[in-house]
């Protein structure tokens, strides 16, 4: 059974097709049925209203369906307190028989938006999701604000926003502590601007990854700033499959991202890795993809794991401008100092603060560490 207190959702202008899927959706809520008009023209928000009130007063697994089309709205507020979504997922969790069962159907995603455009999402809360949370596809000039999402870190795939061939997507002030990405990204993923989060216990906020089908679309323009994690597998990561098909990520920004205290299990706080196989099934081999200006700046904190800086890269496609500026990451662990380890990566001269730290040679072989007592790396070309 699905529980919802209320649902306070603000579409500003036009919504392409939306569908919200809570819980296990059997029982439909068509907006049509209740009157809709999809000519771009007549104002629907009463409907949508009615509809969304109904939805939310009914007991049992439900379906908000809004076919394709183009629906003028005015702004809806539905709201008093904050809607709170509870998937109940640990009903599913340890019924999750796929891998005995074929015909096992993939559990629902608790909310889809595909093809949305112009439109706010705001101040909604995912508690306990069956599978992931928020899906985001194909949508345009979409903001999601204050969005909270919360399952217990060792539930199975829940994760927090993914996005894919999307552009122009504000994600602002999150919270996000499940298990899985906090925030990941996929193939078309544009203009992607991602601001105070506070992300973990997950997997950080990963782009990837990328490089598994033919003619993917490229990933550029993410700015990721005033970011936290605490107790985060991974930090920033973007990764590539081994042996991948050729696509291009650019112009990559992660700034004022504080782990200071709050990030003690992290294991790669920055990672790229170039030779993501996590499994058997997967070939290894050079990726294609071409990663291209990708900035840290201003990160520091605690790292958990020895190596707190971690760029596995592809011969095939040496990373072209990688910056790294003003990293303080820092190791208490057993194993000693912090390093960093780092291979294939072109025009990396050595900063000021450890003149002796980099030199361009020290990156061009596979997997050379390096030791501080804290690291400091300023990389300019
Ligand atoms: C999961 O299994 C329990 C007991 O085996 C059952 O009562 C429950 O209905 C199942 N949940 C789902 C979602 O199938
Ligand atoms: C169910 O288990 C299979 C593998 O056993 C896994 O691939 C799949 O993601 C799981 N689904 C969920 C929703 O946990
Ligand atoms: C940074 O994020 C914190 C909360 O995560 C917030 O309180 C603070 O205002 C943010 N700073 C800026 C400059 O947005
Ligand atoms: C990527 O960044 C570079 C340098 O900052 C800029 O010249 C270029 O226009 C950017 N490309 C896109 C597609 O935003
Ligand atoms: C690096 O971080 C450590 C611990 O957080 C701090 O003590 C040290 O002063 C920082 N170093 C610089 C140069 O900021």
């Amino acid at each position: 059974m699905v529980s919802i207190s209320t649902f306070h959702c603000v579409f500003l202008m036009f919504l392409l097709a939306c569908i919200f899927e809570v819980g296990y959706g059997k029982m439909v809520f068509n907006v049509m049925e209740d009157g809709a008009i999809a000519d771009g023209n007549t104002d629907n928000s009463k409907v949508f209203e009615n509809v969304f009130n109904k939805a939310c007063q009914s007991k049992g697994r439900k379906l908000v369906l809004i076919p394709r089309g183009i629906y003028m709205l005015r702004p809806i507020l539905i709201l008093r307190d904050s809607g709170k979504l509870d998937g109940q997922g640990p009903s599913a969790w340890n019924n999750n028989t796929s891998s005995k069962d074929p015909n096992c159907k993939a559990l629902p995603i608790l909310l889809r938006f595909d093809f949305i455009t112009n439109s706010r999402i705001t101040h909604l809360t995912s508690i306990n999701s069956k599978n992931a949370p928020v899906n985001v596809f194909a949508c345009k000039d979409v903001k999601f604000d204050h969005i909270h999402i919360i399952a217990p870190k060792d539930s199975p795939n829940t994760g927090g926003i993914h996005l894919g061939s999307s552009s122009n997507i504000q994600i602002l002030d999150p919270t996000i502590a499940t298990r899985g990405d906090c925030v990941s990204m996929s193939p078309g993923s544009k203009n992607i601007n991602i601001k105070n989060v506070k992300c973990g216990p997950g997997h950080g906020i990963s782009v990837g990854s990328l490089g598994e089908g033919p003619n993917e679309e490229d990933v550029s323009g993410f700015m990721v700033t005033n970011c936290t994690f605490k107790g985060t597998d991974n930090g920033l990561r973007v990764k590539t499959w081994a042996r991948s098909y050729a696509s291009n990520v650019f112009n990559l920004t992660f700034e004022d991202i504080i782990m200071d205290n709050v990030m003690d299990n992290v294991n790669n706080p920055i990672i790229i890795d170039q030779q993501y196989c996590p499994s058997r099934n997967c070939e290894k081999g050079d990726s294609q993809v071409q990663i291209r200006n990708v900035k840290y700046r201003n990160i520091r904190g605690t790292s958990s794991s020895k190596i707190a800086v971690d760029f596995e890269c592809s011969k095939g496609k040496p990373r072209d401008k990688i910056e790294l500026n003003n990293i303080n990451l820092t190791y208490h662990g057993a194993e000693g100092a912090v390093a960093s380890s780092c291979s294939t990566a072109k025009r990396i001269t050595n900063g000021q603060q450890q003149p002796d730290s980099y030199s361009t040679h020290s990156c061009s072989t596979f997997h050379e560490i390096k030791t501080y007592s804290s690291l400091i790396i300023q990389f300019f070309w």
